[in-house]
């Protein structure tokens, strides 16, 4: 742990190192073949991510902005006053600002910030820090295991961000059994703001996960490279394309890497060698999409109670204030 005044980081070991080695072990080895969704955020997937949500097609970032540019002053109002404001997941942290400069008005305010990507912490803290002489910034360096260890026992009054649709990369009884649980690490006058993507009509949501300036393709490829680097791999990259497809039926957008042709790849780090069929699916993420009554179901199933929803002009993304059901 490192401290300088306003700025602590704390390090969880299990995000790097041999968790990476053996889950992608398991995950090649698995039929249908999956590399999970936590190893994109290396220093170069989260450079990608960012440059994902400014291109034209991904929608969710600039409607959740909108929220929060126009809901800020209100969310607050209803939350009432609190010292820290957590969030899993803060990525660049960019949306977040709108919240914490209406609650820095008010006086200090504590940020814990828990990301998996140490890159994307250092520079969000370093960012926030400039900007702001009366916050402090604990920066956790951990997936949302470590997040909800931390925050269960932490003083009341917070606010818990869960923004970007991030409960959407869980399907919907995982979704409900980590919401409990953060229902849980919640006192009576906690409050937790969830940013949910909805529904909507195939079309916007595909071409939402497959930009046609194809960064979100090189985003999902270097999954693959990032195997290269770290574990000695041998993808050729252009043996394989992304692919994202709607299910409408689990109102979920799956995304794969795809083989383009029958190969052999040999993984030196894991003594690895794997054989692709052609059109062979790697799946590495899905993102799933709520209606007004799931999220009610949602809501319902983690004991958690709707305290407020608001969404943008379009009704293409939501923001839930959400309250323990006893809070
Ligand atoms: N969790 C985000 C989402 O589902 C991240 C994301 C955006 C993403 N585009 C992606 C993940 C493409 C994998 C591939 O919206």
């Amino acid at each position: 742990m490192t401290t300088t005044g306003r700025f602590e980081l704390a390090a969880a070991e299990a995000v790097d190192g041999g968790d990476f080695a053996a889950d992608v072990r398991a995950g090649l080895e698995a039929r249908p073949r999956r590399l999970s969704c936590r190893w994109f955020y290396d220093a170069e997937g989260s450079r990608l991510f960012e440059a994902i949500c400014g291109v034209p097609e991904y929608y969710p970032p600039r409607a959740e902005r909108e929220i929060l540019e126009r809901r800020a002053a209100e969310i607050l109002d209803r939350v009432g006053s609190v010292d820290s404001v957590w969030e899993l997941g803060s990525g660049s942290a960019v949306k977040t600002r709108l919240l914490l400069e209406p609650l820095l008005r008010e006086g200090p305010a504590t940020y814990v910030a828990v990301d998996i990507s140490r890159s994307a912490l250092e520079e969000s803290a370093a960012s926030l820090l400039g900007s702001y002489p009366s916050l402090r910034v604990l920066a956790v360096h951990g997936d949302y295991e470590e997040g909800l260890r931390r925050l269960s026992g932490w003083a009341q009054p917070k606010l818990l961000l869960w923004l970007g649709s991030n409960v959407g990369n869980f399907d919907r009884a995982e979704a409900a059994r980590f919401l409990r649980r953060v229902r849980e690490a919640l006192g009576p006058a906690d409050r937790l703001l969830l940013g949910v993507d909805l529904r909507k009509e195939r079309a916007t949501l595909e071409a939402a996960y497959d930009d046609a300036q194809g960064v979100t393709a090189a985003f999902n490829l270097n999954l693959l490279a990032r195997i290269n680097r770290e574990l000695g791999g041998q993808f050729d990259l252009a043996g394989f394309r992304h692919l994202a497809r709607y299910d409408v039926v689990r109102g979920c957008v799956d995304m794969f890497l795809v083989s383009r042709r029958a190969q052999r790849v040999r993984i030196e780090g894991l003594d690895l060698e794997l054989s692709f069929e052609p059109g062979e699916e790697i799946h590495t993420e899905s993102s799933h999409k709520y209606s007004r009554e799931e999220l009610a179901e949602l809501a319902l199933a983690s004991e958690l109670r709707i305290d407020r929803l608001w969404t943008d002009d379009d009704g293409r993304f939501a923001d839930l204030l959400l309250a323990p059901s006893d809070g």
